[in-house]
């Protein structure tokens, strides 16, 4: 018996945490899959996890989630090596350019809002987002499209009679309503493109379970809480690793009044490692499952309620399948 584990973005922070901490579990015959767009880091995360688990099965898979080319030659590889995926973990994700606002964060300082401000961001995080050479949205396509596009072309690996596989996305409290626009799902006109694709991740996990729980397939989501990585370092790159250092007690102290500053990437994957070792059918698609730390240290993962609707949910998933499908055919013109 095997179980195929597929994680993007394995190379770092949470991913590689998840990584070895599913190693450590010694889980029978566990085929893990790094899917990571550098080969160089992840060859050096493999190296990493084989010093600790000698005889662990560690693949390596190219795949860069921004690019469609990418997503769709990464697939076909998948099949040719394997017969189906048990887990396919979709975590890799950007947050680029991230602008700090200094005015905002002091506002909410002094305002009822304090402690969701520091458990979420909000209100104090903005970006900077790219297009890709496809002409997609950077954030969008990394964090979103090219997840949704390896679901579908992984379809005949995930989707078996009698067997259930699981999609798990790292989403994040971020998440808010108010800055996705079913009419701008790129997130052309804002300035909170990661928000946006975390609330449309969350939007597509419930639509994937509308349509495919039937097919033995089902989808759920996650929050690391506030982990220290190099997403988070990049927020306030001007910050010496002194600096975070020196923080370092301070964020301690906050997690007695949140215990959503997870802070280590191993607390982080607390959630993703709960949901390894749950029974798929007994999940509720509209939660999100919080990997969280108490105070004295202690991780437990915790389900709130995600603020989505299902028909928000299904014009999502018809728009992403106008997408793909546009997107597939200027690919195909090209190579013509
Ligand atoms: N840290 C937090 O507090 C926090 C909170 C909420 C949610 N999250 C989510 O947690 C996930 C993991 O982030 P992290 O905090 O562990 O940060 P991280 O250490 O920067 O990990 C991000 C991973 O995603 C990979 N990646 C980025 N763009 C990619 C692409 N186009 N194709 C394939 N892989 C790509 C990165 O690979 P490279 O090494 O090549 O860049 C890296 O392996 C992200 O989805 C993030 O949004 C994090």
């Amino acid at each position: 018996m095997t179980t195929v584990v597929l994680v993007t973005g394995a190379n770092s922070g949470i991913g590689l945490a998840l990584c070895e901490r599913l190693l450590s579990q010694d889980v029978d015959g566990l085929q893990l899959c790094l899917a990571c767009r550098n080969m160089r880091r992840a060859q050096a995360a493999r190296c990493a996890l084989l010093t600790s688990f000698p005889t662990a099965q560690v693949a390596l898979l190219q795949l860069d989630t921004s690019s469609v080319s990418s997503v769709i030659s990464a697939a076909r590889e998948v099949k040719v090596r394997y017969n189906r995926l048990d887990y396919l973990y979709l975590n890799a994700g950007i947050m680029p350019n991230p602008q700090f606002d200094v005015k905002a964060f002091f506002k909410g300082l002094f305002s009822s809002n304090v402690i969701t401000m520091f458990a979420t961001g909000e209100g104090i995080l903005t970006q900077k987002d790219d297009v890709t050479s496809e002409g997609l949205r950077e954030v969008f396509a990394t964090n979103l499209f090219g997840h949704f596009l390896l679901i579908r072309e992984l379809e005949p690996l995930l989707c078996h009679e009698a067997l259930t596989s699981q999609v798990i996305w790292t989403s994040s409290s971020n998440a808010h309503r108010s800055a996705f626009n079913l009419e701008d799902i790129q997130h052309f006109r804002g300035n909170q493109p990661y928000s946006s694709s975390k609330y449309a991740s969350d939007l597509l996990s419930l639509a994937l379970n509308t349509r495919y729980n039937k097919q033995g397939l089902y989808s759920s989501v996650i929050c690391p809480g506030f982990v220290m990585t190099s997403l988070t370092y990049s927020v306030l790159p001007a910050f010496p690793a002194l600096l975070w250092t020196l923080l370092m007690p301070l964020l301690w102290f906050i997690r007695f009044f949140t215990n959503t500053f997870t802070l280590t990437p191993y607390n982080g994957a607390e959630a993703l490692m709960w949901l390894f070792g749950q029974s798929p059918e007994s999940l509720d698609p509209k939660v999100k499952y919080h990997s969280l730390t108490s105070g004295l240290g202690n991780n437990y993962t915790q389900a709130r309620k995600m603020d989505i609707d299902l028909e928000t949910s299904e014009a999502l998933y018809a728009k992403l399948l106008q997408l793909e499908s546009d997107l597939k055919m200027k690919l195909e013109e090209k190579q013509i």
